[in-house]
């Protein structure tokens, strides 16, 4: 039996391996450790003096940050943008994210500047052992706690503790004022000028999704299904260009108008079987453009939800509640196919307010 085997057959488990290890079995002799050098903060204090303010003004400018954080939450406009070169930065989203990456920033090299040059410095080695802790290994757990919060200096240059918790509590700030962008509570007028309109109004083109070219009636063939957006689109950038061509993409379809049914409510809303409806799902919001031509279905591929193109984007099948809004469409001078209104209806998915009972007229469906 090896020294190793008997030390760990004959005690209680806790084999310390370091310890069992005979010299016969490591016969290249362990060098030890290198001498310890102490570090200028270790020896002068003045120096350590000097490092306990470098980490304390950074502590203290995280306060600084932090508000103006929220400064520039408030103040600067969305719509701001600055340009570095080919860049198009948002001013506000910038100013977010240099505040907080620097205030975080500030905080770990703090933390790791006292670490460094003020928390003790000597060495140790912990050399391996069961992983039951017994209450020897608990009770020098606890001990060796005391001993670090009396070693990081803590107790004795309370400033560094103080701003420590100051620097913390400060990053509360961007928290809450993150906050704010759950809101606006969302009363009925704000809904009326937010989620339930579009840029859709009287006499607004229609254009091609991806080359923006406005559309004519005649460039459509029966069976044709074009992904296409208001032209009156082009006008805005930023947040308000991204809301503002999520509410508003709509999908033209021309069919042949002997084989659909258009009620007499909405025989003005289409131009020679060509019809116009929201691309966004009625369900849960997802676009929607898998058409099938013969059937003048159109399929959600997120649920399944099936409307029916043919008569009115009634639901056939699946989860969404709601019929598909209809854009009604006319055309100009020029033979282009305009909006003859926006939606009649909200687009997109129901909320709790949403109320569809008024979605269609008597004899609609
Ligand atoms: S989002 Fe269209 S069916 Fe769910």
């Amino acid at each position: 039996m090896t020294d190793l085997e008997r030390s760990a057959s004959a005690g209680d488990g806790h084999t310390d391996l370091a310890v069992a290890n005979p010299e016969s079995q490591y016969p290249v002799a362990d060098p030890g450790h290198p001498e310890h050098l102490p570090r200028l903060t270790d020896v002068d204090e003045a120096a350590a003096d000097r490092a306990t303010r470098q980490v304390a003004t950074m502590f203290a400018l995280v306060p600084v940050l932090a508000i103006g954080f929220a400064v520039a939450y408030f103040a600067v406009p969305k719509t701001a943008y600055v340009d570095f070169g080919f860049l198009h930065v948002d001013l506000q989203h910038l100013l977010l994210g240099t505040t907080a990456g620097l205030a975080l920033l500030l905080i770990g090299i703090g933390a790791v500047q006292w670490a460094r040059q003020l928390m003790d410095d000597h060495e140790m080695v912990d050399y391996r052992h069961s992983a039951t802790s017994d209450r020897d290994d608990r009770e020098y757990v606890v001990t060796e706690l005391q001993k670090g919060t009396e070693e990081s200096k803590i107790t004795r240059r309370k400033v560094l503790g103080r701003s420590l918790i100051g620097a913390l509590a400060a990053m509360g700030i961007p928290l809450i004022v993150s906050f704010a962008d759950l809101g606006p509570w969302p009363t009925k007028k704000r809904r009326a000028a937010t989620i339930e309109t579009t840029i859709w109004h009287e006499g607004v083109r229609l254009v091609n999704d991806v080359t923006y070219v406005p559309i004519k009636a005649s460039d459509l063939e029966i069976g044709q299904l074009v992904n296409g957006q208001p032209e009156n689109l082009k006008e805005l950038e930023g947040t308000e260009l991204q809301q503002a061509k999520a509410k508003s993409s709509i999908i033209i379809v021309r069919m042949d108008p002997r084989t659909i049914r258009i009620p007499a409510s909405r025989q003005e809303w289409q131009v020679g079987g060509i019809l116009c409806y929201s691309k966004i799902c009625t369900h849960v919001g997802c676009p929607i453009s898998l058409w099938e031509q013969q059937t003048h279905h159109l399929l959600c591929p997120c649920h399944q939800s099936t409307f029916d193109l043919g008569n009115s984007g009634l639901v056939i099948f699946g989860p969404a509640a709601r019929a598909l809004p209809q854009l009604p469409i006319t055309v100009d001078a020029e033979g282009y196919l305009v909006a003859r209104s926006g939606f009649t209806v909200p687009v997109g998915p129901s909320y709790f307010e949403r109320d569809s009972r008024d979605d269609f007229k008597e004899g609609d469906n």
